[in-house]
């Protein structure tokens, strides 16, 4: 049993935040199911592999609130949402979804700030700059999807982009880490 270093207000949010990872991973998986099914095979494994990026995520809170002496509550998992309507809905919806968890993320440092716990501040950090990491990968997918989809008539490139995806990181160099 470890002293309890995070406050209740602190462990009921990572709590709620690792819930919230989990869900991220239904969406991922529903999303990769629904590609898979409509024969886009590489984009539904990009999505598989994005959906154990998501588990790992949950597992990091899992971790730091037992190393912080907090207790875990494995809570109910939202459904995951209606299937889209096409790839370029699919990178929408997601965007938003990563969008949505990069708010709860800022809440988690703001009140870590506002705590003066300066071990989850630290902590959140990672998840800030992961979250600005997979909103430009997202995006950067949304413009090729753009550039598959739109700018051809027989979609032949939607083709090559599917293949595209089947190998594509899971990870976008954010603008900090460019190297001149
Ligand atoms: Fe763990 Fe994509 O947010």
């Amino acid at each position: 049993m470890k002293t309890k270093r995070i406050s209740s207000a602190m462990e009921k949010m990572l709590n709620e935040q690792m819930t919230r990872e989990a869900y991220q991973a239904q969406v991922y998986l529903s999303f990769g199911c629904w590609a898979e099914e409509n024969s886009f095979v590489g984009v539904s494994e990009f999505l598989y592999r994005h959906m154990q990026e998501e588990r790992e995520h949950m597992f990091k809170f899992v971790k730091y609130i037992l190393d912080r002496g907090g207790s875990i509550s494995i809570d109910t998992i939202k459904a995951a949402p209606k299937a889209p309507k096409d790839i370029g809905d699919c990178l929408e919806k997601i965007l938003k979804h990563e969008i949505d968890n990069s708010k709860e993320i800022d809440k988690i440092v703001n009140l870590a700030h506002k705590e003066k716990d300066w071990a989850t501040f630290s902590f959140g950090q990672w998840f800030v700059k992961e979250q600005i990491e997979e909103e430009t990968l997202i995006n950067e997918l949304i413009d090729k999807y753009t550039l598959a989809s739109k700018e051809v008539t027989d979609n032949v490139n939607l083709y090559e982009m599917d293949k595209d995806l089947a190998s594509a990181s899971q990870h976008a160099t954010i603008p900090r880490e460019e190297k001149l």
